[in-house]
C-alpha cells in the first residue's frame, strides 16, 4: 500500500482538488484507492456529499483511546465511484490540536491505523488542513511521499520557504527520508505573475518541482459542485490532462525510488 500526503500550510492552493483528481485517476486505473480526510474543514468529505458536521464516525475517531477506538474498516464510506473509498473528516478534528498534542505517540496514530488497512487498498491519499499541527504531523509520519501543491502567485515562494523550514523540522522527527514533489497549481499563462512565479519555482527547486503546471480550469469548480472528479465531466479538459501527466510522473518516481 502506497501512501501519499498532500499538504501546504497555505489555504486554497489546490490540496483537496489534487487529492480528488489523483485518487480518481488511480481508481480509473483499477487501483483500490482510499481518500483520507484529515482536515477539520472537511472539504474532501463535502466534495462527496458527506457532511463534516455529521455525528457519524470519521477520521477523528481514530484518535480516540484504544478502548473506544473503532477499527478503521468501520469508517470506510462510499464515494459513489468504483474503487474509490473515503474516510470522512469531521469538524471535531479541530479539537485534537488543542487536547492531544502533548500525548506521546499521537503522531503515529494515522500510520498505525492505515497498517490495519494495508491489504484492502493499493493507494491512500491523505488531505490535510492548511496549518502545521498534529494532523499534519500524522499525515507526514504515515506518508511515503509528500505532494505539495503550490499556487503560482507572487506570494508562493516566500510561503514555501517558510513551510520548507517547518517541514524539514518535522521530517527530522520521523527519522526516514520522505521524498516530496512540488506541484505548481492554478497556473494562468496569460498573467505575467503566474509565468514569473513558475520560472522562479523552476530556478529555486529544480529537483523537486514537477515542471508542468496544473492550469486554472473552471471545470474543477463545476465538478466539485456536482461531487464528481473533473474527468467524469470532461476527460479532455486541460486540468484533468495535467493531473494525468502528474500521476504518471509520480508513479514513475515511486518506481525509481523502489529500485534505487
Ligand atoms: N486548477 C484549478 N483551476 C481552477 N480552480 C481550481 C483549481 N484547483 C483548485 N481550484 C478551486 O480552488 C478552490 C480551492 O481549491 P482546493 O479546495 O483544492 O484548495 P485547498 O488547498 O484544499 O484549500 P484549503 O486549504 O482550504 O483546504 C476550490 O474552489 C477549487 O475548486
Ligand atoms: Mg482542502
Amino acid at each position: 500500500m502506497v501512501i501519499w500526503s498532500v499538504a501546504n500550510q497555505k489555504g486554497g492552493v489546490g490540496k483537496t482538488t489534487t487529492v480528488v483528481s489523483l485518487g480518481a485517476l488511480l481508481a480509473e486505473q483499477g487501483k483500490r484507492v482510499l481518500l483520507l480526510d484529515l482536515d477539520p474543514q472537511g472539504s474532501l468529505t463535502s466534495y462527496f456529499k458527506d457532511d463534516p458536521e455529521s455525528p457519524q464516525p470519521g477520521s477523528y475517531h481514530l484518535f480516540q483511546p484504544a478502548e473506544t477506538r473503532p477499527h478503521p474498516v468501520s469508517l470506510l464510506t462510499e464515494t459513489g465511484l468504483p474503487n474509490l473509498t473515503l474516510i470522512p473528516g469531521r469538524t471535531a478534528l479541530a479539537t485534537l490540536e488543542k487536547n492531544l498534542t502533548r500525548q506521546a505517540g499521537m503522531g503515529q496514530t494515522i500510520s498505525q491505523a492505515l497498517k490495519l488497512l494495508s491489504n484492502d487498498f493499493d493507494h491512500v491519499l491523505i488531505d490535510t488542513p492548511p496549518l502545521i499541527g498534529l494532523l499534519l504531523i500524522n499525515a507526514l509520519a504515515a506518508a511515503h511521499r509528500l505532494i505539495i501543491p503550490v499556487q503560482t502567485d507572487p506570494m508562493a515562494l516566500s510561503s514555501l520557504q517558510g513551510m520548507s523550514a517547518t517541514l524539514n523540522r518535522l521530517r527530522s522527527s520521523i527519522h526516514r527520508p520522505l521524498p516530496d514533489t512540488l506541484v505548481p497549481t492554478l497556473y494562468d499563462p496569460r498573467t505575467r505573475s503566474s509565468r514569473l512565479c513558475l520560472q522562479n519555482l523552476k530556478n529555486e527547486y529544480p529537483d523537486r518541482l514537477w515542471p508542468q503546471p496544473i492550469p486554472v480550469d473552471t471545470g474543477f469548480r463545476d465538478a466539485a459542485r456536482l461531487g464528481v472528479p473533473l474527468g467524469d465531466r470532461n476527460a479532455e479538459s486541460p486540468g484533468w490532462l495535467a493531473y494525468s501527466h502528474l500521476l504518471e510522473s509520480l508513479l514513475r518516481a515511486d518506481q525509481e525510488q523502489l529500485s534505487a
